[in-house]
């Protein structure tokens, strides 16, 4: 097995990707694939064509990586990939959307406002905000409708703090998802499927040392708490992996997923988001969900690799069969 593992790319998440890229790659060659890393750049179909590489492992986060359009090349490049098909990663990679369809699958996710900028500008950005805080109960929290790592997103609890809330928001992206702030504990539950069953690995448990799990405490190392397994009851770990393996199907993923989620006092798991092309550095939750299942995770890198360079590459969508 010869692999190719994309890390880098151009967003906000790039140095986050080439340590996920590395991390993957050293795993991969630990498992006796012959891993290369390579860039999203100019230079990679040009390599592609060159070195034919039997798959590819997405290690990309954000943007291209995530929203299908990498995938979409690469199928065009009749390269096959580990993870999902493009048209599912849209639908994951939109957060407003991915909540609606979780929704109407009956997972909890909170109640929120999707808002692009465009809203602001037409209809008076006062107006606007005055109807949510109406609508919606303190505290919130504002964050871009598709994006990761947390960038962008900031916990209001108080009405003052929501302008800049917001505007803080559209610096990393046009659409912003202010949404109820649940308070409780966080999990991130993966999701891998070896064998045409997906299977939810054991959840991490968040507790940030400080504040929010935000891109500091994501990746530095010691300023997060992990748990795994998470020390919450069997019934409501169980309600969380249900809740993971609904995302994972209901928006067709394929090969692995992770999804965020807080658990209230009550026991209740709230959907977040579902990640198409979840971290794997250091400090990153499927890892550790990996490790915790007793499986390897450069074996199953290169078992997920395997399953897809058995697929045959679909035709780009659109085309006749
Ligand atoms: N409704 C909410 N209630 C409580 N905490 C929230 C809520 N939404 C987001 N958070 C917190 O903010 C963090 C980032 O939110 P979210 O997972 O939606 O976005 P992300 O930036 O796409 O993250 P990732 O890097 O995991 O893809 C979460 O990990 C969680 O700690
Ligand atoms: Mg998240």
């Amino acid at each position: 097995m010869r692999a190719v593992v994309l890390a880098g790319g151009l967003t906000f998440e790039r140095e986050v990707s080439l340590r996920s890229g590395r991390r993957v790659a050293d795993a991969l060659r630990g498992a006796g694939v012959e891993a290369e890393l390579h860039d999203a750049d100019a230079g990679l179909l040009a390599y592609l064509a060159e070195s034919a590489p039997d798959a590819a492992f997405i290690a990309l986060h954000g943007g291209p990586g995530e929203d299908g359009a990498v995938r979409g090349v690469l199928d065009l490049a009749g390269v096959p990939y580990a993870g999902s098909a493009p048209e599912a990663c849209r639908l994951a990679f939109d957060k407003p959307i991915a909540k609606g369809l979780l929704r109407a699958a009956g997972v909890a996710t909170p109640e929120a406002v999707t808002l692009p900028h465009s809203t602001f500008r037409e209809l008076g950005a006062h107006a606007v905000l005055d109807r949510l805080l109406a609508r919606l109960p303190l505290p919130l929290i504002v964050k871009p409708a598709s994006g990761g790592s947390a960038l962008g997103a900031t916990v209001v609890r108080d009405a003052a703090a929501l302008p800049a809330a917001m505007v803080h928001c559209f610096s990393y992206g046009d659409t912003a998802l202010v949404e109820r702030f649940v308070e409780g504990a966080e999990l991130a539950v993966s999701v891998v499927d070896l064998d045409g069953s997906p299977r939810a690995l054991p959840a991490v448990e968040i507790v940030p040392k400080e504040g929010l799990f935000d891109y500091a405490a994501r990746y530095t190392a010691g300023m997060t708490d992990y748990y795994t397994p998470a020390r919450l009851a069997e019934p409501v770990l169980a309600a969380a992996a249900a809740a993971a393996l609904t995302a994972h199907r209901v928006l067709g993923l394929r090969d692995l997923s992770r999804t965020d989620l807080i658990v209230d006092a009550t026991g209740t798991p709230w959907f977040l988001e579902v990640n198409v092309s979840p971290g794997m550095t250091e400090t990153s939750m499927l890892p550790m969900s990996v490790a915790e299942a007793g499986l390897d995770l450069g074996a199953l890198c290169r078992d997920l690799l395997v399953r897809a360079a058995s697929r045959a590459t679909p035709p780009p969508a659109g085309r006749a069969p």
